[in-house]
């Protein structure tokens, strides 16, 4: 099989902050047998700090360049087979947009902005949400980046759902088992 048939065996899940990629993405990899990756936590694993002390320290730019560097890693690295979460941001660049198609399946998944607000209050790890007015910066975000959250291959609204539907969901309009 070509190199970048196999990559189409990942299922890669991108959307917004709150959207549940992570606790979605660990559970499918569960349920599907399959090795899961977070990028954010394999991009703090290879930087040695935090995304909030690289934001800070280092800025959002480089941030994304290491989103970039991270995909093409796994890319060169002929990752497959694997349940791979994203950060909210990682749309932002084409050429992670085009990375990411090459890559494997695209599934977005989305949520209210309520729902949003709930899921992330209270958390401090996600520096783009380190604002006066949460509710504002959020609907703001969410506005500008809905282009970028138009290419994907599959979408999942998560809104009042538990993790166990969420999966239920993938696995059978995807085929999975
Ligand atoms: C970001 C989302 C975060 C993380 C970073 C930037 C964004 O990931 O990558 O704080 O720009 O939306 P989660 O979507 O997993 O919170």
């Amino acid at each position: 099989m070509e190199e970048s048939q196999k990559q189409r065996d990942n299922l890669i899940l991108i959307g917004f902050m709150g959207t549940g990629k992570s606790a979605a993405g660990s559970l499918l990899a569960e349920k599907l047998k399959r090795k899961f990756i977070d990028l954010d936590q394999l991009i703090e694993e290879n930087s040695g700090s935090s995304i909030a002390a690289i934001f800070e320290e280092q800025g959002e730019e480089h941030f994304r360049e290491l989103e970039s560097e991270t995909l093409n890693k796994l890319i060169k690295a002929g990752a497959a087979n694997l349940v791979i979460a994203t950060g909210g941001g990682i749309v932002l660049r084409e050429e992670n947009r085009k990375l990411l198609k090459t890559l494997g399946k695209v599934i977005l998944l989305t949520a209210t902005l309520p729902e949003i607000i709930i899921r992330t209050s209270g958390d401090r790890s996600r520096p783009l949400l380190d604002s006066e007015d949460r509710l504002e910066t959020i609907r703001v975000m969410l506005e500008t980046r809905k282009p970028f959250y138009r290419e994907h291959d599959y979408c999942f609204d998560t809104t009042g759902k538990d993790l166990e539907s969420i999966c239920a969901e993938i696995i059978s309009a995807l085929r999975l088992q």
